[in-house]
């Protein structure tokens, strides 16, 4: 596996599309590239090949690559943005995932979809959320795009504005979860699904604490992770927690910085 990332060249929060963005909040830029190589040299020294897309300068969030496209194998649905201030990103994603022989669908313009920040596979099945970023019309589309079954999660706590936040896969049966961004039908489907659901409280997945990603037994995330810890040990899981606190100013962690690109040979392809 590869991981797509995209280094803060020309980041910082220049407009306000969640709850966490607040334009008057600096950022500190040298602490922002730190925080990024810190998670790039993790991926390294666990094995995985970081891939690189060079930010554009006016796309403050493409350093957030997680919302380029979900991606299956050599298949992808391309993000369609729901706020215009990302939708210039779009070309950028396509360009850079066709030129790793993949190859690219998307929705129709005026379906908003947010690629893996709202879409993450468990096993075969794909867990989608919608409410604030992406619309349910777009699950059935993905579905039929990437020709998988698609369980629709309902997303209703703004700070938790993508599934990312609040929703991770571990492995095929055990996912972090905070039932607390979800209504009551989806927590339910959560349940009834995943055999094993580690439930994380509201006050830790605002540290980002589920914006993770798992690689073997290894579960990477933001500080707020140090709380899992027990949890996370229970399930098989060593806790590796990186400072994130730049890039939660824009509503991002760990996840929202890293798009597995699933399948061999793609690095090759380039
Ligand atoms: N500022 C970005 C936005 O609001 C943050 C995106 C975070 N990405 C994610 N996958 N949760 O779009």
């Amino acid at each position: 596996m590869a991981i797509l990332m995209c280094r803060p060249d020309h980041y910082g929060v220049e407009y306000e599309i969640n709850p966490w963005m607040h334009v008057e909040t600096e950022v500190d830029g040298s602490m922002a590239l730190a925080q990024w190589q810190a998670l790039y040299n993790a991926y390294s020294l666990l094995g995985e090949r970081v891939e690189l897309v060079d930010q554009q300068p006016g796309l403050p969030d493409m350093v957030f690559t997680a919302n380029a496209a979900v991606v299956r194998g050599r298949e992808a649905v391309l993000s369609r943005f729901r706020h215009p201030e990302r939708q210039g990103e779009e070309p950028f994603w396509r360009n850079a995932l066709e030129r790793r022989g993949i190859t690219v669908h998307r929705v129709p313009d005026e379906v908003a979809f947010e690629g893996a920040g709202d879409a993450l596979f468990v096993g075969e099945r794909l867990f989608c959320g919608h409410g604030f970023r992406t619309d349910l019309g777009s699950h059935a589309l993905v579905s039929r795009l990437l020709d998988v079954e698609v369980v629709s999660l309902r997303l209703v706590d703004p700070r938790f504005y993508h599934l990312d936040t609040c929703f991770c896969p571990l492995n095929e049966r055990t996912v972090l979860f905070a039932p607390a961004a979800f209504d009551a039908a989806s927590q339910q489907l959560v349940r009834r699904l995943v055999p094993h659901v580690i439930e994380v409280p509201a006050e830790v997945a605002a540290g980002f604490a589920c914006n993770a990603i798992s690689l073997g037994d290894r579960v990477i995330s933001s500080l707020a992770a140090e709380r899992l810890e027990e949890p996370l040990h229970d399930a098989g899981f060593a806790t590796v927690a990186l400072p994130m606190s730049e890039f939660m100013k824009s509503g991002g962690g760990v996840r929202c910085l890293s798009l597995p690109l699933d399948g061999d040979g793609l690095a090759e392809a380039a």
